[in-house]
Order: structure tokens, then C-alpha cells, then sequence
């Protein structure tokens, strides 16, 4: 009894992916969804990217937290006590930014990191407990995308919800603004959500963070071949295809593709389905929206919340916009 529950989330995950897989195959164009690039080794990869010279991302959003954490969180406090939340939390890099200035304000702080893999949650709670003493771990292991449930914040304590590293850039406009509006239905007023946000620039820097030069974001869009191999019996070469980024400038995204560098014909075992490539065809795996400053805080009053504050870095290059639940 104790093991149905696990085994029956598994066999709902498994058909999730093929559906998914094999209506986003049978499509003009192809196209995967970006969270199949999320396995172990995925996760592992992009863990990698963050750290390469070319994605300037994680480190901007950094300078960004480090140098305005105090004003954040008295912003986000108003003088009350915060418990802190983070959806899709990973390693928590970035958290102790704020948990720590968080305990010198208040003493202690509760932290519930929220993330779909319960591997990354334990390691973020064992590094926070290791290197912030004073903050309280509560981790939740969820798909926040399906929704979630919060335990109601004490009497005199605010929430400040953190969903940062970009990770709103991976969902489609409709679906962003979808998830900020249920985000807002998961707060009190007086919370506040904390978002971060990657900026339109130049097109050969967003190029470059996406298509780097030691090649780790090519294996990362590559290695979703490699688990439809093992997940679905498939017989992709991840060596006959090759990873393209290209940067759309009419709907301000960077997509990733997969492109055939022949004619070939794929078979995925598992949903009886052969599939035949072109040469020069692609696998449309992901999209990564940039903002234009003004956008971010557009969307959060849109779901409902005030605009209290946008902290940029100096080349205008990512922002970190906080909202309050009205
Ligand atoms: C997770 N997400 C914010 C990354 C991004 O920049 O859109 C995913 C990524 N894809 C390729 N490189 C990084």
C-alpha cells in the first residue's frame, strides 16, 4: 500500500511525456516541451550553464539581490516579521542573499523552498542550514505549476514569495501571466511576490549565453534525445543533430532548436511511432522570453498586485521587480 502512491505519480508522469512527445512530434514545426530538458543529467547541465562565462544571467540577477537585499526586504516586510518562499528553488544559490540579511533583521527566518525535484530541495536545505544558521528550512516537493497549497503565514508575518532566476522567461505570455495571477490567489494582502526578469539587449550577447562557446547549452538541448532513448525507447543520435539558438525579435524571445543535420528516420519504441526528419528540419525545445522594462511590473498589476520597486543591474541588463498583494 505504502508504495502505490509513488508508483501510480510515476506512471502519470510517464503518460504525461508520451503525450506529450508524441503530439509535439507529429507537429508542423516539431517541437518538444522545455520541461523534458529537466532530467537528472539536465538538471545537472543547466546547474553548469549558470556558471559559464557567456550566461550572464545568474550572476547579474546576483549583483542585483547582494546589492539591494536590505532595501527588498524592508519593501517586502513593512516593518513585520517575512517568512520567505521560493518556487522552483533548485540549489537556492541566490536565496542566502536574502536569508541572511533576513536572520539579521529578525533573528531567525522560515524558509519553504519549493521545487519539483525532492534530490534539489535536500541539498538546498542542507547548504542553507549549513550556511545561514537561523533560518528554518521547510522544504515542499511539488509541481508549483499545477498549483500548490501554502500554510497560511502567523498572525503580524508577511510572505515574501521569491520566483527568480528567469524562470518565468520559460513560459509562453498567456501562461506567465496565468501563473502570476494564481500566484496572487495563493497570498494574503501585504505579501509579495519577488520576480526576476531577463532584459531585451543586443542580440549577439543573448545569442552567445544560449549558444556558448565549450558547448554545455548544446548538450543541455541535446541531452532531451538522450532521455526520449532511455524514457521512450527511442534510437535518436543525439550526433545528427545540432543545437541552434536563434533570437526573435518580434515576439522577444531566444528559441532553441534542434536541427538534422541529414535525412533520417527515428523510431520511439515505446509510442510505436517512427518519425522521419528532413535534412535541416528542427525540434522547436525551448523559448526564453526577455522584457522590456516596464513589462514585468505590467504584469504583476495585472495579476493584482502594486508595484512597489524594479532593481536593475547598471548595464540594464535584468531586473528584479517586487509587487504586493493588494
Ligand atoms: C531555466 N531558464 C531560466 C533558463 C533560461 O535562461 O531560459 C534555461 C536555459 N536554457 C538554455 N540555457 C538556459
Amino acid at each position: 500500500m505504502a508504495l502505490a502512491i509513488p508508483v501510480a505519480t510515476e506512471t502519470l508522469a510517464g503518460e504525461k511525456l508520451a503525450r506529450a512527445v508524441r503530439a509535439g512530434l507529429a507537429s508542423a514545426p516539431r517541437h518538444l516541451p522545455p520541461w523534458l530538458l529537466y532530467d537528472e543529467a539536465g538538471s545537472r547541465l543547466f546547474e553548469e550553464i549558470t556558471e559559464l562565462p557567456e550566461y550572464y544571467l545568474t550572476r547579474t540577477e546576483h549583483s542585483i539581490l547582494a546589492r539591494h537585499a536590505g532595501e527588498i526586504l524592508a519593501v517586502a516586510s513593512a516593518g513585520e516579521r517575512l517568512r520567505i518562499t521560493e518556487l522552483g528553488a533548485g540549489s537556492a544559490a541566490k536565496t542566502r542573499l536574502l536569508l541572511a540579511p533576513a536572520v539579521a533583521r529578525q533573528g531567525s527566518v522560515l524558509y519553504e523552498p519549493i521545487d519539483i525535484s525532492m534530490t534539489a530541495l535536500l541539498v538546498a536545505q542542507a547548504r542553507i542550514e549549513r550556511d545561514v544558521p537561523g533560518a528554518r528550512v521547510r522544504p515542499l516537493a511539488t509541481d508549483y505549476t499545477n498549483g500548490f497549497a501554502l500554510d497560511p503565514a502567523a498572525p503580524r508575518e508577511r510572505r515574501l514569495l521569491l520566483y527568480i532566476g528567469s524562470s518565468i522567461g520559460n513560459f509562453e505570455p498567456a501562461e506567465s501571466a496565468r501563473l502570476v495571477r494564481k500566484l496572487r490567489t495563493q497570498l494574503e494582502p501585504g505579501d509579495s511576490l519577488l520576480l526576476g526578469v531577463d532584459l531585451v539587449k543586443d542580440a549577439s550577447t543573448l545569442l552567445r549565453a544560449y549558444d556558448d562557446a565549450a558547448g554545455v547549452t548544446a548538450d543541455f538541448n541535446k541531452n532531451v534525445l538522450t532521455r526520449l532513448n532511455r524514457e521512450l525507447g527511442a534510437d535518436f543520435d543525439p550526433a545528427a543533430f545540432a543545437h541552434r539558438a536563434r533570437w526573435d525579435p518580434i515576439h522577444s524571445r531566444i528559441e532553441m532548436h534542434l536541427e538534422s543535420v541529414c535525412a533520417q528516420r527515428v523510431r520511439l519504441a515505446a509510442l510505436d511511432l517512427t518519425v522521419n526528419f528532413c535534412c535541416g528540419e528542427t525540434i522547436h525545445t525551448e523559448n526564453s522570453y526577455k522584457y522590456r522594462q516596464g513589462q514585468a511590473q505590467e504584469m504583476l498589476v495585472r495579476a493584482g498586485f502594486a508595484p512597489a520597486a524594479c532593481w536593475t543591474d547598471t548595464r540594464g541588463w535584468y531586473a528584479v521587480c517586487l509587487g504586493v498583494a493588494g
